[in-house]
């Protein structure tokens, strides 16, 4: 995806159908209709998101998804199921699905394959944990997971999102200034066409000062984006 402000909310967890549907149709009466966030929502709450944001800029994508086609994979859910759904982008390597549920470089590069020959935009996320950055192998780890995840992918393809693993749901940002470094960082990889989102602890009083960095092009917000009016407040700093 070619280099533009970008404002995501990831809900996790949270959310049935019903309320996902009421929460777009409140995000749509409080940003400008030229603005539009994307927002990851839960397997179920999808198809309604999308129908509700129809006509809007906001755009709802998937949170994860499985790298086959089809087949025998109980629980599961397809590339295609997401994008018949109404789905334009998913999540791939969030740091939860691999410290949690154990997903792979190598699985996140398949995901990615298959993202992109459905037409979903791949969102890449990356970040090292705080031993790693202790001990001064922030580079080394992020150059590992971006490198793995595109593997003969044209990074243009893709947007990447840099979060640092101590800094999710932490209330502890990484600052402005170090965010760059890295972003910087992730740039000499990806290329300079590439959007990469920061995310980790971002609030409405923090986000502006990563969005006046050169190399940060917008957020990507867990917590402060489960409530509309918070989540619009983050998205018009971004994208205005
Ligand atoms: P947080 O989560 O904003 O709650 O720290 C960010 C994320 O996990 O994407």
């Amino acid at each position: 995806m070619l280099r533009k402000k970008l404002a995501i909310g990831n809900w996790k967890m949270h959310k049935t159908a019903q309320e996902a549907e009421h929460y777009v149709r409140a995000l749509q009466g409080l940003i400008s209709s030229d603005s539009g966030p994307f927002l990851a929502v839960p397997f179920t709450a999808i198809q309604g998101a999308a129908q509700a944001a129809n006509g809007s800029k906001i755009r709802i994508g998937a949170q994860n998804m499985h790298e086959a086609k089809e087949g025998a994979f109980t629980g599961e859910i397809s590339a295609e199921m997401l994008k018949a759904s109404g789905a334009s982008f998913v999540l791939l390597g969030h740091s939860e699905r691999r410290n949690l549920f154990g997903e792979t470089d190598e699985k996140v590069h398949q995901k990615l394959v298959r993202a992109l020959q459905v037409g979903l935009i791949p969102v890449v996320c990356v970040g090292e944990k705080l031993e790693e950055r202790q001990h001064g192998k922030t580079e080394a780890v992020l150059r590992r997971q971006i490198e793995a995840a595109l593997l003969g992918v044209d990074p243009e393809k893709i947007v990447l999102a840099y979060e640092p693993v101590w800094a999710i749901g932490t209330g502890k940002s990484a600052s402005a200034e170090m965010a760059q470094d890295t972003h910087a960082f992730c740039r000499t990889i990806v290329g300079a066409k590439t959007p990469i989102l920061y995310g980790g602890s971002v609030q409405i009083d923090n986000v502006s000062s990563f969005c006046s960095q050169t190399d940060i092009d917008g957020v990507l917000v867990g917590g402060a984006s489960l409530h509309p009016e918070n989540f619009a407040q983050i998205a018009k700093k971004v994208l205005s």
